[in-house]
């Protein structure tokens, strides 16, 4: 079986761009997971957190990344908090190789500046709540990655053209 490539890192990582252009690469389907999820519920990711709260969004994922780590060959962009759940892990690296798009705080904070569709972004200090996140999760995404790529001083292109190159140097695991 084909692997799932499956990109994981923090909101605003560049997943999604990334993720898209690489499928288009690679001839894969492309999922995002929090497109699929808005989808499936017909409400924005804002919505359902305000509406159902958060573990009802959580346990979704859960859901998706069991259904996905059956069936490989597709390009997956996870959500940033995906991670916090070891099962999700284990689940997605079952099926696939994961990709971990690590960035700054900075980068971040630049990148979402004027983005307002991340639930657990809404706070006054926009940046403090960017670093404290990031510092919580490092070490899951870290015990998640199979690859690390640092994407802080990288265009979109940059990154797939990165990505392709590990993925051809590899193909031996049978991405
Ligand atoms: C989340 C990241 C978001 C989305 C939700 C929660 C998180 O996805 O799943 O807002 O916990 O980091 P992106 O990483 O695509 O922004």
């Amino acid at each position: 079986m084909e692997k799932n490539i499956v990109l994981v890192g923090f909101m605003g990582s560049g997943k999604t761009s990334v993720g898209k252009r690489l499928s288009v690469a690679l001839k894969r389907e492309f999922i995002d997971m929090d497109d699929f999820i808005e989808k499936r519920e017909g409400i924005t990711i804002n919505e359902i957190f305000a509406q159902k709260g958060e573990s009802y969004f959580r346990g979704l994922e859960k859901e998706l990344c069991k259904r996905f780590a059956k069936e490989g060959g597709r390009v997956i962009a996870t959500g940033g908090g995906v991670i916090k759940d070891k099962e999700n892990v284990e689940n997605l690296k079952k099926g696939g190789v994961i990709f971990y798009l690590k960035s700054t705080p900075e980068k971040i904070a630049e990148n979402l500046k004027y983005d307002n569709t991340r639930p657990l972004l809404k706070t006054e200090d926009k940046a403090a709540k960017i670093a404290e996140l990031m510092a919580q999760r490092e070490p899951f995404y870290n015990a998640a990655k199979d690859i690390e790529i640092d994407v802080s001083d990288k265009t979109v292109t940059e990154s797939v053209q990165l990505v392709l190159e590990l993925i051809n140097n590899k193909k031996e695991t049978e991405i």
